[in-house]
């Protein structure tokens, strides 16, 4: 085989704690990102694996970062990144947490109807402003459909600083396929692939930065 790569990813949610037994989050599963560190893993590559909360079993063979929050994930993938060849952030990470959390479990009465807010990190962008060699790869998961997705895709890419986005439906998040799925370049060229089993899509995702990869380092 070729050389290897050194592979970041990060998969799952992030939780984002509204107090000790309530939190914000996105409808995810980390299917796909442990696909990803699957074959990755299989083709002999390394793999640093930061992984939100998730009831999946991570290949044992990862070395794995395990995180909760965004803030957390930012702060792990900052510490791995310069040493990375491939960033693929593949984590659903929530935009927002509460801009305060209660230390233990809240009354309900307690909660009050509005929830003050604000912004996470945007971790893509703040990896994309300080990247050097590295190949880097998001995800953009859009209800539009059609021509409009892969052109929000293709600025999803530009704006975050990326080289690829893995543009699919918002019916992928949770299962074990993906739906609509296409590999869509900042200059907005695509391949289109259809729906495929999330196996299938880290197989075409690895394949795609073996190429990258290996011509930029
Ligand atoms: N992402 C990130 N940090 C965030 C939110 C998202 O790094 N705080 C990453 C995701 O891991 C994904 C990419 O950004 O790779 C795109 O996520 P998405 O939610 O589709 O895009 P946004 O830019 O957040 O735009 P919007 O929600 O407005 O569509």
């Amino acid at each position: 085989m070729n050389r290897p790569l050194r592979f970041l990813v990060s998969a799952g949610p992030t939780h984002e704690p509204i107090d000790a037994v309530r939190y914000i989050a996105n409808r995810s599963s980390g299917t796909l990102g442990l696909a990803l560190a699957t074959e990755i893993l299989r083709r002999g590559h390394q793999l640093t694996l930061v992984l939100g909360p998730t009831h999946l079993t991570p290949p044992p063979s990862a070395s794995l970062e395990r995180v909760e929050t965004a803030t957390e994930m930012l702060a792990a993938l900052q510490r791995h990144f310069p040493s990375a060849d491939v960033l693929i952030m593949a984590a659903a990470v929530a935009d927002v947490r509460p801009k305060q959390r209660a230390l233990g479990k809240l009354k309900k009465d307690e909660l009050g109807l509005q929830l003050p807010l604000k912004k996470n990190p945007d971790i893509l962008s703040a990896l994309g402003r300080i990247r050097s060699h590295q190949v880097v790869v998001g995800f953009a998961l859009e209800s539009l459909g059609g021509d409009a997705a892969l052109a929000e895709a293709a600025r999803k890419a530009r704006d975050h600083g990326c080289d690829l986005v893995v543009l699919n439906g918002a019916g992928s998040m949770g299962g074990d396929g993906a739906e609509d799925v296409s590999f869509v370049r900042p200059d907005g060229t695509h391949a289109a692939f259809g729906t495929l089993l999330k196996s299938v899509l880290a197989q075409r995702l690895v394949d795609w930065c073996e190429r990258e990869g290996r011509s930029t380092s």
